[in-house]
């Protein structure tokens, strides 16, 4: 991501993190780039690299479709341009954060995420019980032409009660502190694409 889009979008960034806890951005990546990570995701699908997601961590870890149902892939750096551009924005960000928090973010993990038709992922929140390095939840969206009766929004439980909907529309960039906001995937009537990652700290 240029710099110059990083400084335009963190104030806003900052001040939605400060006083709720959440943000959302509408056109956190450049189109071409945005496509790019689509384009990359399937083609990681097509080739069988995406697996089953599973809940929990260590020797609770399991495949378990009723609590969420999505294919994913681990990032690591030097695999492809787009990832390693997406990894570059995403460090950018963490650095800006970490100027204007004190929050300590010492790395950032993440992964693509295809949900097929009807998959879901239950109410939960990001922060393991045994494990409290993931601060920060990250949630960015592939999908051009994302239409609300197509449903697949995440719905977001803020603390004072409400809910609300964020649809994954490709450019869309949700923040929200790990371990503070409840939050789900609704169900869609097609494919659903996504890079989900979490800043930790120590
Ligand atoms: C997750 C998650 C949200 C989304 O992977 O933990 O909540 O909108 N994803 O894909
Ligand atoms: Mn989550």
């Amino acid at each position: 991501m240029p710099n110059e889009q990083l400084q335009r979008l963190l104030p806003q960034i900052i001040e939605d993190l400060a006083s709720r806890g959440w943000s959302r951005q509408d056109a956190f990546l450049p189109a071409t780039l945005t496509h790019e990570l689509a384009e990359e995701c399937r083609r990681r699908a097509r080739e069988g690299a995406l697996n089953p997601a599973g809940t929990g961590r260590g020797q609770g870890l399991a495949v378990r479709e009723g609590v969420r149902g999505d294919h994913i892939q681990w990032l690591e750096a030097g695999q492809a341009e787009a990832c390693d551009q997406y990894l570059a924005a995403m460090d950018a960000l963490r650095q800006a954060l970490n100027r204007a928090f004190f929050l300590g973010l010492e790395d950032y993990e993440s992964h693509f995420a295809l949900y097929p038709p009807g998959a879901f992922y239950q109410k939960h929140l990001d922060r393991f019980r045994d494990d409290d390095r993931r601060t920060l939840s990250a949630v960015f969206y592939l999908n051009a032409d994302w239409q609300p009766e197509q449903g697949g929004a995440l719905r977001l439980y803020p603390e004072g009660g409400g809910e609300l909907d964020v649809l994954p529309t490709a450019g869309t960039l949700v923040l929200f502190m790990s371990a503070e906001l409840p939050h789900e995937v609704l169900p869609a009537s097609r494919e659903r694409l996504s890079l989900t990652g979490w800043f930790r700290r120590r």
